[in-house]
């Protein structure tokens, strides 16, 4: 086989075999293929597409290249989350330790924040003494004793993903619908996990700007999930807004723990308990997802987590956010908030030094956002919007910035549901 003939073929509309996938993916990791040959390939691939099967092929011959983790001893009982990048976006740290308070393994691998969207991994490294770098043994040693690890992908797991991501990023191939599914999907299969519940956001704050391109998407990864023997659903997300009032790294950990300690009536617990029911997926679901919240296990079930990655006993009894500087943002105008802008916000956070523009940047963890106010908030003249939280004086520059992403109304234009479709 010649990898020219296999680039020819996609060229020429040709839906690819499994052989010809499996013989580019390892050819990509052993250096056989060129970066150039992938990222010919890689243009076809998004101007011609891929049939639902070539989506599961690559996926599949993706997620075998490199290391997979193993946790077949326990059963079906093992459940992983994945959400396509939003702003204020903390729900892993509601939806894990819940799925644990109720009896789940939650071994997740996450990833760092890049652009405008948050990293989970980012977030945890913003408590004092949290690592998430953890190598196999003391990963599998934490699932044994905790029942749930957010972890950092090793440099082992989806060696394929890795270089052809690389390569997407600098090539304009990254929106492609059969290559961002094989790119997710390949990293949720080598995590092991038998129940995969997918947030796929959309709107301004998320790569996907409208609900029809989510919806495929979506349903592609479901798909992809399925011939792969998983149990997979997806949740369809507004991203117009942020989920959570907290934006900002060491912010939206505290905006979990809120949700937590009981303080429920918000988006962002809207959403984790939907991403919740998704994977328990029986009757009477959400009692107890409440109820995980209510009787305080799941916030328990977090502390043991940050603590058997390096925290301190109370962790969970202070402020997390140690920014240096904070300024109070208030209102020139009275009315109804009609939106808060997601991407207007998380620009203001990336300028304060809370995201990255290119992977080797260093972030400012305790920068960031907290707003006083939702859409549908009755607000009136010198009322609080938000509190912006930052490190370098000259910073405060950009309150004029948060106020910019605020638009109000005189009528009032109600919540929304931050949940557009649920795919089952
Ligand atoms: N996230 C991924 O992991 N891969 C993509 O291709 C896009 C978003």
């Amino acid at each position: 086989m010649r990898i020219y003939d296999v680039i020819d073929d996609k060229r020429n509309k040709k839906a690819l075999s499994k052989e010809q996938i499996d013989f580019w993916i390892k050819g990509v990791v052993d250096g056989s293929v060129a970066d150039y040959q992938s990222a010919a390939l890689l243009m076809a691939i998004a101007i011609n597409g891929m049939t639902d099967e070539e989506t599961f092929y690559l996926t599949s011959a993706m997620a075998e290249s490199g290391d997979t983790v193993d946790l077949s001893a326990y059963g079906d009982r093992t459940v992983d989350k994945h959400s396509s990048g939003g702003v204020g976006d903390s729900t892993s740290f509601i939806v894990i330790p819940v799925m644990a308070a109720l009896g789940r393994v939650c071994a997740k691998m996450s990833g760092r924040g890049l652009g405008h969207t948050g990293g989970t991994l980012d977030k945890l490294e913003a408590i004092d003494g949290v690592t998430t770098a953890i190598d196999e043994k003391a990963f599998y040693a934490q699932i044994e004793k905790t029942r749930l690890v957010i972890a950092g992908q090793t440099k082992d797991v989806c060696p394929a993903d890795k270089i052809l991501y690389a390569l997407r990023d600098v090539t304009a191939t990254v929106e492609s619908i059969p290559l961002i599914a094989a790119s997710i999907m390949s990293k949720k299969l080598a995590a092991g996990a038998k129940n995969i519940i997918l947030d796929v956001k959309c709107g301004k704050g998320a790569f996907m700007h409208d609900l029809k391109s989510a919806e495929k998407l979506a349903r592609l990864m479901v798909e992809t999930g399925r011939r792969a023997g998983r149990n997979v659903s997806a949740l369809i997300t507004d991203m117009d807004e942020p989920l959570s009032d907290y934006i900002g790294n060491s912010l939206e950990v505290e905006g979990a723990i809120e949700v937590l300690k009981g303080n429920t009536d918000c988006p962002l617990y809207k959403v984790a308990k939907a991403l919740c029911v998704g994977l328990l997926d029986y009757e009477g679901a959400e009692k107890d997802v409440d109820n995980a919240i209510k009787s305080g296990t799941a916030l328990e079930k977090f502390r043991s987590m940050l603590i058997a990655q390096g925290a301190k006993e109370d962790v969970l009894d202070k402020p997390l956010c140690r920014a240096k500087c904070k300024i109070e943002i208030f209102s020139e105008k009275r009315g109804y908030v009609k939106s808060v802008d997601a991407m207007k916000a998380a620009r203001v956070v990336l300028a304060l030094g809370g995201g990255r523009n290119k992977k080797e940047d260093s972030i400012l963890p305790h920068v960031g956002l907290k707003f006083n106010v939702r859409r549908g908030d009755r607000i009136e003249e010198d009322g609080l919007i938000a509190t912006m939280y930052f490190d370098r004086y000259e910073d405060v520059v950009y309150a004029k910035d948060v106020l910019d992403a605020v638009a109000f109304s005189d009528k009032d234009p109600g919540r929304k549901d931050p949940i557009l479709k649920i795919i089952k």
